[in-house]
């Protein structure tokens, strides 16, 4: 179990001088359970009232423990992009859209700095460049348009049924029953697309807090317009987040569930995608992805109401990465994943492993 603590700290360096985050391993029955348990990172702080053990060491739950964690506990949730230290964060308390985007995010070893551009917080390695222009393969760029993006949840996706796919309901049903275990944690929904998934697990009540990433700016401003317009979003534990699956802006072994929809064949480079959401995952996480396995059925553009982008998409299609499913299985298990089991139906494959 993951758990957050405020531990004394005699001789804070210079470089962290009142308070940081850092990584310890933490046996959850010596802590008071009325003690705020969520996350493996830990705010160092010099003041001293209760004592309890870690691992053998001593570490201090102070008063002032409520009010830190009211100030920075969700600045845990997010790390730097480039060298992965807990950004920390100046802003109204709250994890929910309006709070984080009137905060500012700091990466204290690198100096770089995040904020929330439109919608979203932008935690790429790009964010903030001013003449650095990266151009990723089409399968991502495809779904940065703001004309794909539109039409995603308006019939993009609905055409995935003919490939197998039993539809946003029934697979959001499936994930929930592979995400048991991992209930009251934090989801990170990677590749949400326009958020048609990430807004059920945030309303399901089932998880901690529920991050809605991608890569496409807009289609995180469809997330946003969805979301708005569903007063049940508003009270609970949902951030917007823009970010490469390659490069994960969380700390290592910090989020409980992985959910990855529809996305596999979208990344640049599943490998690595896989092994950064292998390295995310704390213990006992699960990850569950869904994408089109290679077939000839794999191909849902090629009728239906989407027909008149057959060319473009005939083009963009062709660099898709699709697998089978025993490759899928190779690639979990060689990032580190156990417990592999899928679904299949046709084309359609989800699949779920879990962090050891
Ligand atoms: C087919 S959509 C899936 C959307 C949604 N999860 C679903 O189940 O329908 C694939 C998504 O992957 C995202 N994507 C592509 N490359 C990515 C990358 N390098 N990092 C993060 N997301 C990426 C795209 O922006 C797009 O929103």
């Amino acid at each position: 179990m993951a758990v957050r603590a405020v531990i004394a700290s005699s001789s804070p360096s210079a470089a962290f001088p009142a308070t940081f985050h850092r990584k310890l391993h933490i046996c959850p029955s010596s802590l008071n359970p009325s003690f705020p348990v969520r996350s493996t990172n830990l705010r160092f702080h010099q003041a001293s009232s209760r004592q309890v053990r870690v691992y053998g060491s001593t570490i201090t739950l102070d008063p002032l423990a409520k009010v830190l964690h009211n100030n920075s506990e969700e600045a845990g949730y997010f790390a730097c992009p480039i060298c992965y230290e807990p950004l920390i964060r100046k802003g109204p308390p709250g994890f929910n859209l309006p709070a984080i985007y009137r905060s500012g995010f700091k990466c204290q070893k690198c100096n770089k700095t995040f904020s929330s551009k439109d919608v979203f917080l932008d935690l790429t390695v790009t964010s903030g460049m001013k003449e650095f222009n990266e151009i990723k393969p089409v399968r991502t760029e495809l779904f940065r348009s703001p004309l794909v993006s539109f039409l995603y949840e308006r019939g993009w996706r609905q055409n995935f049924n003919r490939s197998g796919f039993p539809g946003p309901e029934e697979e959001f049903n499936m994930a929930q029953e592979y995400f048991e275990p991992v209930a009251g944690g934090l989801l990170v929904d990677v590749s949400c697309g326009s958020g048609l998934f990430s807004r059920k697990f945030a309303k399901s009540g089932s998880y901690s807090a529920v991050i809605a990433l991608d890569f496409s700016e807009n289609m995180l401003r469809q997330c946003y317009e969805f979301s708005k317009k569903d007063e049940s979003l508003s009270n609970t534990n949902f951030a917007l987040v823009r970010a490469d699956v390659s490069r994960l802006p969380f700390a290592s072994s910090s989020v409980d569930a992985v959910h990855a929809g529809a996305a596999l064949h979208c990344w640049p480079s599943p490998s690595n995608a896989v092994a950064e959401i292998s390295r995310v995952l704390r213990s006992g996480g699960v990850f569950v992805g869904t994408t089109f396995l290679s077939t000839r059925l794999n191909s849902p553009f090629s009728n239906g109401l989407l027909r008149p982008l057959g060319q473009f998409v005939s083009q963009t299609n062709s660099s898709y990465n699709f697998f089978k499913e025993k490759e899928i299985e190779d690639l979990c298990k060689s990032c580190g994943l156990i417990n592999y089991s899928s679904k299949v139906q046709q084309a359609f494959i989800m699949f779920s492993a879990q962090k050891p």
